[in-house]
């Protein structure tokens, strides 16, 4: 460790790429007495709280809040803010997560105050253009799904899929159907199964084939009249199109049954395919990853529901409708009820519909046209030094195996995840699809240039090269060394579980 002199929290290692300590808490610039900017002569009466909630409610011991200047709260969360990695920084190449740079236009127009100031409780009458800009954004959706109808109100993929299978699960008893289980593919995402088990169906697992696509004659072999439907993405999870999905659907329909699309993979396709076409029934997406909110950190997701026309009874409420010029929110006649308070995470619409309109039809195909040509030039790139586990033109992401320099050097996956962090990138998804060994999934989505995909590409060269020399692979297996923090136990963090500062000792 460093004897020089630092300031306070103030460390050359508040920059993202270099090693320190563990940062300061709040509380550990807390003063008694200290305070942040209050307003002076305000006419806001100080009430008690004793006056107006019952004294069971009250607590009995003061909270312990840090006590902070304005000065010193700013300062603090600038450190933290520097020490992250985030899309604005960078290249996010995390598979599967669609991590592409949201344009500052959508934030501002959802920070609009004609949008933001609208309280969830204003009645439909003071709430017009909100209801009109939902309408929109749904026209927008299932134009681009070609699907009849779609709910906005999920607040996530996941949520979407619950509402997707809950969906289903309606029609099916509307129309007297016995059904039990839901075909998945062994590649699917970790949610596709969970939200079968919470929907109260069973998942059954089809097996992918060597082109890494479902694999046509298990699949039939699989199909029975208890088959509810299948959830499956096109493209699938290891970026490549179900090139079967015309049979596929048949198939599933033939015995009454339904196809559910994960929308997760729609970055690859809009403008240029759409699963109404491919016959699937029900489509979510994850506004939260193609149209302008970041994926995860970033605020509320929303996870809309598209469905073909025979299944829009059974969409959840209130569902916006504008008839003759005037909004009103109504509830479908078999409506399955409602899956999220209010209307949903509204401000999410406004980005996503703000995004489409601005870049238009046109724009909105050339995005996922460059998002494939993007992967697959990244892909071609380092094709000699991490070979595709299917060697196939991917879409808009591709799936690597690192199983050689694991065999032959002892370098793995998690270690040319790691290792790129401290060469100023994000990390690929790792150990994803599990069908693949020492899987490293990467998509560099369409908002990266090819100067940027020139400089990752080298560098996973040169971690590919240094993996093959004793000395510099063992730096490989322990890094990062240039992050805030270096390698962590990621199993012990999950078992064992540390949320305050006291327990960390
Ligand atoms: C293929 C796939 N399905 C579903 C989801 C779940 O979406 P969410 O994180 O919004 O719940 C994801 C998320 O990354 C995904 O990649």
């Amino acid at each position: 460790m460093s004897t020089l002199k630092e300031a306070p929290g103030g460390r050359a290692s508040s920059s993202p790429l270099m090693g320190g300590e563990v940062e300061p808490t709040i509380f550990e610039f807390s003063h008694s007495g200290r305070r942040t900017g209050t307003i002076r002569n305000s006419r806001v009466e100080q009430v008690d709280p004793k006056d107006f909630l019952p004294v069971e409610f009250l607590r009995s011991e003061k909270v312990d809040l840090p006590e902070v200047s304005e000065r010193d709260l700013v300062a603090h969360f600038m450190r933290l803010t520097h020490r992250q990695y985030a899309v604005d920084l960078g290249s996010y190449p995390l598979g599967s997560c669609t991590m592409k740079y949201n344009p500052k236009l959508a934030d501002a127009v959802a920070s609009n105050a004609n949008l933001s100031g609208v309280h969830p409780q204003t009645p439909p009458s003071g709430a017009q253009g909100w209801i009109e800009l939902c309408v929109e954004l749904e026209r927008y959706l299932t134009e681009i799904t070609g699907m009849a109808a779609a709910t906005l109100a999920p607040a996530a993929g996941a949520q979407g899929e619950l509402t997707g299978l809950l969906i289903m699960k309606a029609y099916h008893k509307d129309r007297g159907n016995h059904k039990t289980t839901i075909l998945i593919p062994d590649s699917a995402h970790g949610t596709n199964p969970a939200s079968v088990t919470l929907a109260g169906y069973k998942v059954v697992t089809v097996p992918s084939d060597e082109r890494g696509l479902v694999d046509l004659e298990k699949l039939r072999a699989l199909v029975n009249d208890e088959v509810a439907g299948i959830m499956l993405t096109n493209p699938n999870t290891v970026g490549l199109f179900e090139k079967d999905i015309a049979e596929i659907a048949k198939a599933i329909h033939d015995v009454d049954g339904l196809l559910y699309y994960d929308g997760a993979n729609l970055n690859a396709i809009v403008g240029v395919a759409r699963p109404g076409d491919m016959g699937f029934d029900i489509v979510h997406s994850n506004l939260h990853k193609t149209f302008a909110t970041p994926h995860g950190g970033g605020g509320p997701g929303s996870g809309p529901v598209a469905v073909a026309e025979r299944l829009t009874r059974f969409l959840p409420g209130p569902y916006p409708v504008v008839v003759d010029g005037v909004g009103s929110w109504i509830t479908p006649e078999k409506s399955i009820g409602r899956v999220h308070s209010f209307y949903g995470n509204a401000v999410v619409y406004a980005r996503a519909l703000a995004f489409m309109k601005a870049l238009g039809a046109e724009g909105l195909k050339e995005m996922s046209e460059v998002a494939v040509l993007n992967a697959n030039y990244l892909k071609a790139k380092i094709a000699d030094y991490y070979p595709a586990a299917y060697d196939e033109t991917c879409m808009h992401e591709f799936v690597v195996t690192v199983a050689g320099l694991k065999k032959n050097y002892g370098v793995r996956a998690l270690d040319v995840a790691k290792t790129l962090l401290d060469r100023g990138y994000h990390a690929p998804t790792v150990y994803f699809p599990l069908i693949v060994e020492e899987a490293l999934m990467i998509e560099p989505t369409e908002t990266e240039s090819k100067a940027t995909l020139d400089c990752l590409a080298e560098i996973l060269i040169d971690i590919a090269i240094e993996a093959t020399n004793e000395e510099s692979s063992e730096a490989l297996k322990h890094g990062p060394n240039r992050t805030p923090v270096s390698r962590v136990d990621e199993a012990r963090a999950a078992r064992v579980l540390v949320t305050t500062m006291d327990a960390k000792g």
